[in-house]
């Protein structure tokens, strides 16, 4: 079989591969498979190119005596006629549109899987599931009244209505009235002691529930970070460098605990825009 018809059929099975590459895709995709057809389609524009730099642009060593300088009329129309013969000759130029054609399908079949992004996250990263009048509710389903715990006490809480937003978890702990020293413009965050911080670790995320009553530090049992909640659980040992956010509490009519709005800042470990 000559080289372009080789090249040619290499080329063709790399643009269909593309093509089913694709197709599958679309249709849902499947590992094994795309696989296969993105090694058909690699294989088949690789060994097409072997097979056109061995065969095609190369024609191997060719010697010839060099004659005196100069020529004929007759001669320089003769080296005329050739050129336009080998520019125009048609196998190259099929596999060159073979060769575009191979290389676009596989483009387009690396184009779909963009889809496999997702929807951008818009500020979901920014905000959690609390929400103005968001009433507290600890593990058990049960809501949190303003006698719940007492001073010293702790208890995991989620919004209502959200108890499967693990971004919105919270340690809630009851001090002494008085005892929390908040910080600027968080004087009304804490009501009858209650102070609420976001479970989720700045370090790496793990979940920060140990309370040590007698210090005041919640500790991270994953690298032995210690936050200290009288000063707005800032962190004072281990690898996290920024706070726990807290999460601005205050009692409804009815007695329940319910957060004044969201945490004024993202929650869990930082991320791109964040200093
Ligand atoms: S995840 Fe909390 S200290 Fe590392």
């Amino acid at each position: 079989m000559p080289a372009e018809r080789r090249i040619a059929v290499l080329l063709l099975a790399s643009t269909l591969a593309a093509l089913g590459l694709a197709g599958v895709y679309i249709a849902g995709g499947q590992p094994q498979a795309e696989g296969a057809l993105l090694g058909v389609a690699l294989a088949g524009i690789g060994f097409a190119l072997i097979l056109w730099a061995r065969g095609l642009s190369s024609e191997g060593a060719v010697v010839a005596e060099r004659g005196p300088l100069g020529g004929t009329v007759e001669d320089e129309e003769a080296v005329e006629e050739r050129v336009e013969e080998v520019t125009e000759e048609p196998g190259r130029r099929s596999v060159l549109r073979l060769f575009w054609a191979a290389g676009g399908a596989l483009a387009l079949s690396a184009v779909f899987p963009i889809r496999s992004l997702g929807p951008a996250p818009g500020n979901a990263l920014l905000r959690t599931a609390w929400r103005p009048g968001s009433r507290l509710m600890d593990t058990d389903g049960r809501l949190v009244r303003v006698d719940t715990l007492q001073v010293g006490g702790t208890l995991t809480a989620f919004p209502q209505g959200a108890e499967k937003a693990g971004d919105s978890s919270v340690i809630l702990i009851r001090l002494e009235e008085g005892q929390l020293q908040p910080r600027p413009g968080r004087e009304s965050w804490s009501p009858r002691g209650y102070v609420a911080y976001s479970k989720i670790c700045p370090h790496v995320g793990c979940p920060v529930g140990l309370y040590q009553a007698d210090t005041h530090e919640l500790l991270c049992p994953c690298h032995q970070s210690t936050f200290d909640v009288l000063d707005g659980a800032r962190p004072n040992f281990g690898p996290a460098t920024r706070s726990l956010p807290q999460l601005p509490l205050a009692v409804d009519p009815q007695g329940f605990l319910i957060a004044q709005d969201d945490f004024d800042e993202p929650v869990g470990p930082g991320f791109w825009n964040r200093d």
